[in-house]
């Protein structure tokens, strides 16, 4: 997995120096063919060394053979830094084993292993289940931060539906209680910075399996946490990922319930108020 994350990094990197044209999904959606021709170096190098895998990609969708592994590949997260020539992005795949009674009784599968590649800094993160996590072949952890008030933090933005999500308040309210909240533009990485001490903690609506499936393990492997927004178990299609240190996670649940039932809201500033 890491020779291939690297390989379709460096591609990435190529694409990334050459400029290219931006393509729209949706009104602020962005694609290039970055994005495609590192799915498609991927997928070739999976279905070289294992036919018979299910490989679930951005970009191509899934190809589902009955396999009990199933790939799970973001084959440029950070897209939209991307286009515009901010260095945040990386490669990121993981794999899921999952047996077919556990499909049949709607189990969830096992993440077995993750590795996000950051080809801007060669920083390849690794974690296999039961094996901790590994930043260039060395042993990470997360952070010792134990109250939030110390905490730096980082969170994302859609881009799709962007006037339905509700997350500017949790900006506003975490950023009042904490160190401060980034938004860099790639969830993988996110998740990688909080595996590695780098970031306390991070969260995100509505975020895709292809997203989150590497990180979440690269996280729980360095003895971080990661739940869904009111505590319960994150899963690959949660669409809610709170992931910390573990020593902050009881607080931030705290603080998201407090945010949901809007209480101890301090409002947003008003414009207005300030132009006067
Ligand atoms: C996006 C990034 C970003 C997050 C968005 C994702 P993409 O992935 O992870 O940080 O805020 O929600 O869609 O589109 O660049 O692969
Ligand atoms: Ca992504
Ligand atoms: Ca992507």
């Amino acid at each position: 997995m890491s020779a291939i994350a690297r390989e379709a990094g460096k591609l990435l990197l190529q694409y990334f120096h050459q400029g290219l044209k931006i393509e729209y999904k949706g009104d602020a959606d962005l694609v290039t063919a970055a994005d495609r021709a590192s799915e498609a170096l991927i997928r070739e190098r999976i279905g070289q060394l294992f036919p018979s895998h299910d490989v679930l990609g951005e970009e191509q969708g899934l190809n589902d053979q009955g396999s009990d592994y199933r790939w799970y590949v973001d084959p440029l997260d950070g897209t939209t830094n991307f286009a515009h020539g901010y260095p945040v992005f990386c490669v990121s795949m993981a794999l899921e084993h999952q047996v077919s009674e556990q499909r049949s009784s709607g189990q969830p599968g096992t993440r077995i292993a993750g590795v996000v590649y950051d080809p801007t800094r060669d920083e390849l993160f690794t974690a296999e289940q039961g094996s901790g996590a590994q930043l260039n072949g060395k042993a990470i952890h997360v952070s010792k931060a134990a109250q939030l008030k110390e905490c730096l933090l980082a969170t994302g933005f859609p881009s799709h539906k962007r006037h339905k999500n509700p997350n500017i308040h949790f900006y506003h309210q975490i950023t009042l209680r904490t160190h401060g909240v980034r938004r860099a533009g790639s969830a993988a990485l996110d998740l990688c910075n909080v595996a590695s001490g780098r970031f306390d903690g991070f969260w995100e609506f509505n975020l895709n399996p292809w997203d989150t499936a590497a990180g979440a393990l690269i996280v729980e492997e360095a003895g971080g946490k990661v739940s869904r927004f009111d505590g319960s178990p994150f899963q690959i299609d949660s669409r809610e990922t709170l992931a910390s240190n573990g020593l902050v996670h009881d607080a931030l649940l705290q603080e998201f319930k407090d945010i949901f039932a809007g209480r101890g809201l301090g409002p947003l500033p008003d414009p207005r108020v300030y132009e006067r």
